[in-house]
Order: structure tokens, then C-alpha cells, then sequence
């Protein structure tokens, strides 16, 4: 159950509502130079929460980070693009501002007319945004009347302007983060069953807390992609020259020794004698992998196996590809699973860029019931992590 407050249930007329989101989309250059926005899916996610303030009557100033600039004033990290970019789908003028505090921050916020948007520069330009330090905190919050954190893909950072700013002002829920917290949340606390995660991509290191958390939880747990191989290497099979992460090993043993039957692991890969979409493949029975082959999909029976299982759960979470889907000729068992997945009468939930990248790809994604906008934020709480974001946020009464 949401108990957060949101924007419902808050009056914002005539008010100023300093909205943070999660803007941290990727850019391409253009031809003539500078930059734009090259995914919009977290924009457009944003988009209703903005709207709704709009026509409430609200003036919007929005803030959020673009990627990593480490406290420093970087150019290629400037938000200017995104604000080009909303302008045209809101088909309004959004105002910009140069920096996200500071006189020139509080003259744009006072003269914001409502039903106007205003979008602050990237919320990282200062270090104090990563620290969460308070000043920061505050002089954000001098901008407005209220705070929304709608921004759930940051909600697992506590930083000045995801949860440091909350404690200055009242602070409610955006659509967004109101919708994934329900549906992550139902998962974790109350899924409908059978309960399938599966669960892939590259590396098992970031994934750890979230397999130990699902195996608890969930009826069945599949494992592909990449991260399956240092789960091998822990049962001790050879595995030719699949990447492994050797400082996890202990962990995956454990995992292996703590799990029951609802672990599942690809019984047939793919491998292949390079790196390349174009290296000689072949199909076998998980066994030792010969020197100079890699594994990089699973194999049809995992497939069939796995397919099985989804098509008789009623919630399903997946995360990470089930193998190298970038090369065509080892996507077929992520595509394979997106299929079913999407033809599943389950729940379905879908976080972590690379598999909705996948299901977009497949174009299945209206078939899923939610693709989640938050990599990290989304595998925090399916570890059953509080997100420091949501948590800053004022409770229903
Ligand atoms: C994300 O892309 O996962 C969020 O925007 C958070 O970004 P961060 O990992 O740089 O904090």
C-alpha cells in the first residue's frame, strides 16, 4: 500500500512546486553540433505529474541530475537540451536557468508565472548536491512552496535535492513515483502467486542483495545472462573463457548452498570461440566449457524450461538480459523470454535499461503491465531496501 502523500492531496494553486525528476536520459550529438535528447522514455514519464500541476494551477520549477559531473560545471552535462526538447512535446516556451541555486535560481523561481515551467541546470553542478548538504537543501527549498519527488529512478540516493530539500518543505509524491512504488512495492509485500523473477546481465555483483531477497520471496528465481557463469564457475564447472567475477565467488557459492529448488540455472548455453556476433556457435549441455569458447546465451531447452514456468505465473519481475542480445546471433534467448513474458497472464514488471531496452526492441512494451524507469532505484527495492527518497516524503494522514 502507497502511504505517501501526493500531489492529490496537496492545493497548489498559484503556488510555486519545485518538482525534482529523473532527467538523466541520454544525449547524442547532433550533426551541427550540440546536443539532444536520444531516449525520451523518462521525460515522457515525468509528463503527467507536470501536467496535472499545470492545469491545477501551479507554477513548475523541475530539477534533476544528468549523469555524473562530480560537483563540477561540465558542458556535455547540461540540461539546456532537455528543456529544447520539453518545450516542444509540452508545446510551451520552458524557461531555463543556468544553475539550480543562487540569485539567478531565486530570480527565475519568483518571476514564474503559474501554469509556466521552469527547468533548473543540473542539480550535480554542486557538490553539495551528492553530499546532501543542508545549505544545498535549503536554498533549493527557497525556490518554492512545495516539493514532489516524482523522480523514482534517483529515490535510492539521499541528495539535496531527492531528500535533503523534503525536510524544508511540504513534500508529496509525483504520479510516477506513486505508480512504481505500487507496483514494486506489491511485489515484494504481496505478490500475486506463483511468483517468477528472473533475473539476468552481465554482472552478479550487482546483484546480489536482490537474489538473496528473491529467493526468500519469490517461487522460482531464473538466472541468465553473464552473471550465471560465476554461479557455474561456483559449482565448479570449468567455464572456458566466460567472463566471471572472481571476488564474488564465495557469495555465489553461499547463494548456491542457501538455495533450494527455487534457484534455477541454464541447464544448455550457447558458446561461442569469440566475441563477436560473427564467432562460430555452438549449442551445449551445461558441462565444462572448453578452453577458448565463451558461453554468451542460454540454450533452446533453458529456454522451453524457463518459458514454461512464465507462462504459468501471475507475477513476474525481470532484470537483466538473459544473454549478449546486442549481437543478434546470441539474442534469441532474451527475445525468446521478452516473448513470453509478454504473452504471460501475469503481473509483469520490467526494470533495468538493458531488458526494457530488449522488450522495446521486440516491440512488446505495451504488453507489459510496467516497465520500470529506475535501474538502481528498482533493484533497491526488490532487495528490500527503503529508498531514502520516498521515505523523506510526508505520510497520508
Ligand atoms: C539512474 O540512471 O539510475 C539514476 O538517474 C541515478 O543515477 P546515478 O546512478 O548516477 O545516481
Amino acid at each position: 500500500m502507497f502511504n505517501k502523500k501526493t500531489v492529490r492531496d496537496v492545493d497548489v494553486r498559484g503556488k510555486r512546486v519545485l518538482v525534482r525528476v529523473d532527467f538523466n536520459v541520454p544525449l547524442s550529438d547532433r550533426p551541427n553540433g550540440g546536443k539532444e535528447v536520444a531516449d525520451d522514455t523518462r521525460i515522457r514519464a515525468a509528463l503527467p505529474t507536470v501536467q496535472f500541476l499545470l492545469q491545477q494551477g501551479a507554477a513548475v520549477i523541475l530539477m534533476s541530475h544528468l549523469g555524473r559531473p562530480k560537483g563540477e560545471v561540465k558542458k556535455e552535462f547540461s540540461l539546456r537540451p532537455v528543456a529544447d526538447y520539453l518545450s516542444r512535446i509540452l508545446e510551451t516556451q520552458i524557461d531555463f536557468c543556468d544553475d539550480c541555486v543562487g540569485s539567478e535560481a531565486d530570480l527565475s523561481a519568483n518571476s514564474l508565472q503559474p501554469g509556466n515551467v521552469l527547468l533548473l541546470e543540473n542539480t550535480r553542478f554542486h557538490p553539495g548536491e551528492t553530499k546532501n548538504d543542508p545549505w544545498m537543501a535549503k536554498q533549493l527549498a527557497t525556490l518554492a512552496d512545495i516539493y514532489v519527488n516524482d523522480a523514482f529512478g534517483s529515490a535510492h540516493r539521499a541528495h539535496a535535492s531527492t531528500e535533503g530539500v523534503a525536510h524544508h518543505l511540504p513534500a508529496v509524491a509525483g504520479f510516477l513515483m506513486e505508480k512504481e512504488i505500487q507496483y514494486l512495492g506489491q511485489v515484494i509485500t504481496d505478490p500475486e502467486r506463483p511468483f517468477i523473477a528472473i533475473l539476468g546481465g552481465a554482472k552478479i555483483s550487482d546483484k546480489i542483495g536482490v537474489i538473496r531477497h528473491l529467493l526468500d520471496k519469490a517461487d522460482r528465481v531464473l538466472i541468465g545472462g553473464g552473471m550465471a557463469n560465476t554461479l557455474f564457475f561456483a559449482q565448479g564447472y570449468p567455464i572456458g573463457d566466460s567472463l566471471f567475477e572472481e571476488e564474488v565467488l564465495e557469495v555465489a557459492r553461499e547463494i548456491i548452498a542457501e538455495s533450494g529448488d527455487n534457484l534455477r540455472l541454464p541447464f544448455d548455453v550457447v558458446i561461442a570461440d569469440a566475441f563477436s556476433n560473427d564467432a562460430e556457435a555452438k549449442t551445449m549441455g551445461m558441462g565444462p566449457v572448453p578452453n577458448g569458447w565463451r558461453i554468451l546465451d542460454i540454450g533452446s531447452e533453458t529456454i522451453k524450461s524457463y518459458k514454461k514456468v512464465i507462462l504459468e505465473a501471475e507475477t513476474i519481475v525481470w532484470n537483466g538480459p538473459m544473454g549478449v542480445f546486442e549481437f543478434p546471433n546470441f539474442a534469441k534467448g532474451t527475445f525468446e523470454i521478452a516473448q513470453a513474458v509478454a504473452e504471460s497472464k501475469a503481473i509483469s514488471i520490467i526494470g533495468g535499461g538493458d531488458s526494457v531496452a530488449a522488450i522495446q526492441h521486440a516491440g512488446l512494451a505495451d504488453k507489459i503491465d510496467h516497465l520500470s524507469t529506475g535501474g538502481g532505484a528498482s533493484l533497491e527495492m526488490l532487495e528490500g531496501k527503503e529508498l531514502p527518497g520516498l521515505v523523506a516524503l510526508q505520510d497520508k494522514d
